[in-house]
Protein backbone atom coordinates (compact mmCIF):
# COMPACT_ATOMS: atom_id res chain seq x y z
CA UNK A 1 0.00 0.00 0.00
CA UNK A 2 1.05 3.22 -1.00
CA UNK A 3 1.72 5.82 1.88
CA UNK A 4 5.37 6.56 1.47
CA UNK A 5 6.23 10.15 1.28
CA UNK A 6 2.91 10.99 1.77
CA UNK A 7 1.99 14.30 4.35
CA UNK A 8 -0.40 12.92 7.44
CA UNK A 9 -2.04 15.21 10.10
CA UNK A 10 -3.28 13.15 12.80
CA UNK A 11 -5.42 15.63 15.36
CA UNK A 12 -4.86 14.35 18.75
CA UNK A 13 -1.96 12.06 17.39
CA UNK A 14 -0.04 12.22 20.48
CA UNK A 15 -1.54 9.55 22.63
CA UNK A 16 -4.30 6.19 22.84
CA UNK A 17 -5.76 5.42 18.84
CA UNK A 18 -4.32 9.10 17.62
CA UNK A 19 -0.93 8.14 18.29
CA UNK A 20 -1.07 4.06 17.04
CA UNK A 21 -2.45 5.58 14.13
CA UNK A 22 0.78 8.08 13.37
CA UNK A 23 3.08 5.59 14.32
CA UNK A 24 1.80 3.44 12.06
CA UNK A 25 1.28 5.92 9.24
CA UNK A 26 5.10 7.43 9.98
CA UNK A 27 6.21 3.49 10.08
CA UNK A 28 4.76 3.17 6.26
CA UNK A 29 6.84 5.97 5.64
CA UNK A 30 4.16 8.96 5.37
CA UNK A 31 5.65 12.28 7.09
CA UNK A 32 3.67 12.63 9.69
CA UNK A 33 2.03 16.28 11.81
CA UNK A 34 -0.14 15.13 14.84
CA UNK A 35 -2.04 17.49 16.83
CA UNK A 36 -2.64 17.82 20.54
CA UNK A 37 -5.00 20.25 23.38
CA UNK A 38 -2.26 20.82 25.81
CA UNK A 39 -0.13 18.03 26.58
CA UNK A 40 3.04 19.00 24.94
CA UNK A 41 5.32 16.20 27.38
CA UNK A 42 3.19 13.45 25.44
CA UNK A 43 3.49 14.91 22.23
CA UNK A 44 7.65 15.17 22.80
CA UNK A 45 7.11 11.13 23.47
CA UNK A 46 5.92 10.74 20.08
CA UNK A 47 7.36 12.51 18.01
CA UNK A 48 10.48 10.88 19.37
CA UNK A 49 9.22 7.67 18.99
CA UNK A 50 8.30 8.58 15.10
CA UNK A 51 11.92 9.70 15.13
CA UNK A 52 13.41 6.79 15.99
CA UNK A 53 11.37 4.85 13.15
CA UNK A 54 13.48 8.00 11.18
CA UNK A 55 9.86 9.82 10.14
CA UNK A 56 9.69 13.12 9.45
CA UNK A 57 7.24 14.93 12.09
CA UNK A 58 6.12 17.95 14.23
CA UNK A 59 3.52 18.35 16.71
CA UNK A 60 1.40 21.33 16.71
CA UNK A 61 -0.71 22.49 19.60
CA UNK A 62 -4.32 23.71 18.61
CA UNK A 63 -7.87 22.90 19.75
CA UNK A 64 -9.43 21.25 17.18
CA UNK A 65 -12.68 22.62 17.71
CA UNK A 66 -11.84 26.42 17.29
CA UNK A 67 -12.21 27.35 13.57
CA UNK A 68 -8.83 30.11 13.73
CA UNK A 69 -7.07 26.98 15.53
CA UNK A 70 -7.93 24.76 12.90
CA UNK A 71 -7.11 27.02 10.01
CA UNK A 72 -3.52 28.05 11.53
CA UNK A 73 -2.75 23.69 12.07
CA UNK A 74 -3.37 23.10 8.51
CA UNK A 75 -1.81 25.88 7.67
CA UNK A 76 1.33 25.35 9.58
CA UNK A 77 1.81 21.71 8.17
CA UNK A 78 1.36 23.16 5.11
CA UNK A 79 3.83 25.44 5.43
CA UNK A 80 6.55 22.98 6.48
CA UNK A 81 5.48 19.93 4.19
CA UNK A 82 3.98 21.90 1.05
CA UNK A 83 1.30 19.80 0.79
CA UNK A 84 -1.66 17.95 2.80
CA UNK A 85 -2.81 14.19 1.56
CA UNK A 86 -4.26 12.34 4.79
CA UNK A 87 -6.02 14.03 7.15
CA UNK A 88 -7.37 11.74 10.30
CA UNK A 89 -9.94 13.24 12.18
CA UNK A 90 -9.06 11.40 15.85
CA UNK A 91 -10.06 13.71 18.12
CA UNK A 92 -13.16 12.79 19.93
CA UNK A 93 -14.45 13.35 23.63
CA UNK A 94 -16.29 10.10 25.32
CA UNK A 95 -18.90 10.83 28.63
CA UNK A 96 -21.03 8.89 30.68
CA UNK A 97 -24.31 10.15 31.81
CA UNK A 98 -27.82 9.92 31.46
CA UNK A 99 -29.67 12.98 29.60
CA UNK A 100 -31.77 13.74 32.46
CA UNK A 101 -28.03 14.69 34.42
CA UNK A 102 -25.97 16.07 31.21
CA UNK A 103 -25.38 19.86 31.63
CA UNK A 104 -25.61 22.39 28.40
CA UNK A 105 -22.32 22.59 28.82
CA UNK A 106 -21.35 19.18 28.90
CA UNK A 107 -23.27 18.14 25.76
CA UNK A 108 -21.51 21.02 23.97
CA UNK A 109 -18.00 19.77 24.85
CA UNK A 110 -18.95 15.72 23.85
CA UNK A 111 -20.40 17.72 20.22
CA UNK A 112 -18.21 19.98 19.93
CA UNK A 113 -15.16 17.81 20.16
CA UNK A 114 -15.93 14.65 18.26
CA UNK A 115 -18.21 17.11 15.68
CA UNK A 116 -17.11 20.64 15.50
CA UNK A 117 -13.89 19.77 15.37
CA UNK A 118 -14.20 17.58 12.33
CA UNK A 119 -16.07 19.79 10.45
CA UNK A 120 -13.38 22.65 11.70
CA UNK A 121 -10.09 21.16 10.56
CA UNK A 122 -11.78 19.30 7.38
CA UNK A 123 -12.54 22.30 5.95
CA UNK A 124 -9.19 23.79 6.48
CA UNK A 125 -7.97 21.00 4.78
CA UNK A 126 -9.68 21.27 1.74
CA UNK A 127 -8.52 23.78 -0.11
CA UNK A 128 -5.17 22.55 -0.16
CA UNK A 129 -6.75 18.69 -1.42
CA UNK A 130 -8.58 20.40 -3.98
CA UNK A 131 -5.34 22.09 -5.66
CA UNK A 132 -3.80 18.58 -5.37
CA UNK A 133 -6.75 16.82 -6.94
CA UNK A 134 -6.06 14.64 -4.24
CA UNK A 135 -7.15 13.76 -0.53
CA UNK A 136 -8.31 11.47 2.21
CA UNK A 137 -9.74 12.49 5.13
CA UNK A 138 -10.50 9.67 7.56
CA UNK A 139 -12.73 10.54 10.72
CA UNK A 140 -12.60 8.23 13.82
CA UNK A 141 -16.36 7.27 14.49
CA UNK A 142 -17.51 4.11 17.44
CA UNK A 143 -18.32 1.19 16.56
CA UNK A 144 -22.32 1.07 15.76
CA UNK A 145 -21.69 4.43 14.57
CA UNK A 146 -22.99 3.73 10.84
CA UNK A 147 -26.76 2.78 12.01
CA UNK A 148 -26.68 5.65 14.86
CA UNK A 149 -26.85 3.03 17.60
CA UNK A 150 -28.22 3.87 21.27
CA UNK A 151 -26.78 3.13 24.14
CA UNK A 152 -28.24 4.42 27.81
CA UNK A 153 -26.03 6.65 29.24
CA UNK A 154 -23.91 8.18 26.07
CA UNK A 155 -26.63 9.79 24.49
CA UNK A 156 -24.37 13.23 23.59
CA UNK A 157 -21.66 10.70 22.40
CA UNK A 158 -23.78 8.59 20.23
CA UNK A 159 -25.45 11.35 18.84
CA UNK A 160 -22.21 12.72 17.85
CA UNK A 161 -20.71 9.77 16.28
CA UNK A 162 -23.86 9.10 14.38
CA UNK A 163 -23.25 12.90 12.66
CA UNK A 164 -20.33 11.86 11.81
CA UNK A 165 -21.09 9.37 9.62
CA UNK A 166 -23.70 11.46 8.16
CA UNK A 167 -21.33 14.51 7.48
CA UNK A 168 -18.64 11.95 6.20
CA UNK A 169 -21.07 11.04 3.42
CA UNK A 170 -22.30 14.45 2.96
CA UNK A 171 -18.50 15.60 2.12
CA UNK A 172 -17.99 12.63 0.51
CA UNK A 173 -20.49 13.22 -2.13
CA UNK A 174 -19.42 17.28 -2.19
CA UNK A 175 -15.70 16.23 -2.71
CA UNK A 176 -15.41 13.10 -4.69
CA UNK A 177 -15.01 14.98 -7.93
CA UNK A 178 -11.99 16.96 -6.98
CA UNK A 179 -10.30 13.23 -5.66
CA UNK A 180 -11.18 14.00 -2.36
CA UNK A 181 -12.29 10.55 -0.25
CA UNK A 182 -14.06 10.43 2.86
CA UNK A 183 -14.58 7.67 5.42
CA UNK A 184 -15.12 6.79 8.54
CA UNK A 185 -13.13 4.00 10.88
CA UNK A 186 -15.67 2.62 13.48
CA UNK A 187 -13.29 1.48 17.14
CA UNK A 188 -14.60 -0.61 19.71
CA UNK A 189 -13.93 0.09 23.58
CA UNK A 190 -10.00 -0.12 23.05
CA UNK A 191 -9.22 0.59 26.76
CA UNK A 192 -11.85 -0.01 29.81
CA UNK A 193 -10.43 2.17 31.92
CA UNK A 194 -13.24 1.87 34.72
CA UNK A 195 -13.44 -1.80 34.98
CA UNK A 196 -10.51 -3.99 36.70
CA UNK A 197 -7.95 -6.00 34.72
CA UNK A 198 -10.18 -9.18 35.45
CA UNK A 199 -13.21 -7.89 34.13
CA UNK A 200 -12.29 -6.30 31.22
CA UNK A 201 -10.99 -9.96 30.34
CA UNK A 202 -13.59 -11.27 30.94
CA UNK A 203 -15.74 -8.46 28.84
CA UNK A 204 -13.78 -8.46 25.85
CA UNK A 205 -13.61 -12.29 25.71
CA UNK A 206 -17.43 -12.26 25.76
CA UNK A 207 -17.32 -9.62 23.39
CA UNK A 208 -15.16 -10.26 20.52
CA UNK A 209 -15.77 -13.29 18.44
CA UNK A 210 -12.53 -13.31 17.06
CA UNK A 211 -10.52 -14.09 20.60
CA UNK A 212 -8.48 -11.62 21.37
CA UNK A 213 -8.96 -7.73 22.27
CA UNK A 214 -8.39 -4.86 19.97
CA UNK A 215 -5.42 -2.78 20.09
CA UNK A 216 -4.86 1.10 18.14
CA UNK A 217 -2.65 -1.04 15.80
CA UNK A 218 -5.88 -3.04 14.47
CA UNK A 219 -8.04 0.82 14.39
CA UNK A 220 -4.14 1.84 12.62
CA UNK A 221 -4.32 -0.70 9.52
CA UNK A 222 -7.95 0.20 8.63
CA UNK A 223 -6.71 3.74 8.24
CA UNK A 224 -3.92 3.12 6.36
CA UNK A 225 -5.69 1.38 3.96
CA UNK A 226 -8.15 4.29 3.86
CA UNK A 227 -5.18 6.19 3.13
CA UNK A 228 -3.57 4.10 0.51
CA UNK A 229 -4.23 4.50 -3.52
CA UNK A 230 -5.97 0.59 -3.05
CA UNK A 231 -8.82 2.68 -1.47
CA UNK A 232 -8.86 4.74 -4.61
CA UNK A 233 -12.40 4.06 -5.28
CA UNK A 234 -13.79 3.87 -1.32
CA UNK A 235 -15.66 6.87 -0.38
CA UNK A 236 -18.20 7.52 1.77
CA UNK A 237 -18.06 4.43 3.37
CA UNK A 238 -17.85 2.89 7.47
CA UNK A 239 -14.91 0.20 8.27
CA UNK A 240 -15.71 -0.88 11.48
CA UNK A 241 -12.89 -2.68 13.25
CA UNK A 242 -14.76 -4.51 16.09
CA UNK A 243 -13.34 -8.04 15.81
CA UNK A 244 -17.16 -8.96 15.12
CA UNK A 245 -18.58 -7.03 18.23
CA UNK A 246 -21.95 -5.33 17.20
CA UNK A 247 -22.43 -7.00 13.77
N1 LIG B 1 -10.63 4.59 23.10
C1 LIG B 1 -11.69 3.89 22.76
O1 LIG B 1 -11.98 2.84 23.35
C2 LIG B 1 -12.58 4.36 21.63
C3 LIG B 1 -13.69 3.62 21.27
C4 LIG B 1 -14.49 4.03 20.20
C5 LIG B 1 -14.17 5.20 19.52
N2 LIG B 1 -13.09 5.93 19.91
C6 LIG B 1 -12.79 7.17 19.17
O2 LIG B 1 -11.44 7.11 18.72
C7 LIG B 1 -10.83 8.40 18.81
C8 LIG B 1 -9.60 8.36 19.68
O3 LIG B 1 -9.98 7.94 20.98
P1 LIG B 1 -8.96 7.89 22.20
O4 LIG B 1 -9.68 7.25 23.35
O5 LIG B 1 -7.64 7.36 21.77
O6 LIG B 1 -8.83 9.43 22.54
P2 LIG B 1 -7.98 10.14 23.66
O7 LIG B 1 -6.97 9.23 24.27
O8 LIG B 1 -8.94 10.82 24.54
O9 LIG B 1 -7.25 11.21 22.69
C9 LIG B 1 -6.60 12.18 23.23
C10 LIG B 1 -5.88 12.97 22.14
O10 LIG B 1 -6.76 13.95 21.62
C11 LIG B 1 -6.25 15.25 21.94
N3 LIG B 1 -7.35 16.17 22.09
C12 LIG B 1 -8.42 16.06 22.89
N4 LIG B 1 -9.25 17.12 22.71
C13 LIG B 1 -8.68 17.91 21.77
C14 LIG B 1 -9.03 19.11 21.15
N5 LIG B 1 -10.15 19.78 21.44
N6 LIG B 1 -8.19 19.63 20.22
C15 LIG B 1 -7.05 18.98 19.89
N7 LIG B 1 -6.67 17.82 20.44
C16 LIG B 1 -7.47 17.30 21.38
C17 LIG B 1 -5.41 15.02 23.16
O11 LIG B 1 -4.50 16.08 23.40
P3 LIG B 1 -3.99 16.35 24.94
O12 LIG B 1 -3.28 15.09 25.36
O13 LIG B 1 -3.09 17.50 24.82
O14 LIG B 1 -5.22 16.59 25.75
C18 LIG B 1 -4.73 13.72 22.75
O15 LIG B 1 -3.77 13.95 21.76
C19 LIG B 1 -11.93 9.34 19.32
O16 LIG B 1 -12.60 9.92 18.23
C20 LIG B 1 -12.85 8.41 20.06
O17 LIG B 1 -14.17 8.91 20.18
C21 LIG B 1 -12.29 5.56 20.95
Amino acid sequence: MTIRHRVALVTGGSRGIGKGIAMSLGRAGARVALSYRSNKTAAQNTLRQLQALGCECFAIEADATDPAQAESLVGSVTEKFGRLDLLVNNVGAFNWGTVAETTVEEWRRVLDSNLLSVFCVSRAALPAMRRQRWGRIINLGAVGAERAFGQATISAYAAAKAAVVAFSRSLALEEAKNGITVNVVNPPNIDDKELSAEEARRMRDARFPVGRPPSADDVAEAVKFLASDSADYVTGQVLSVSGGWMM
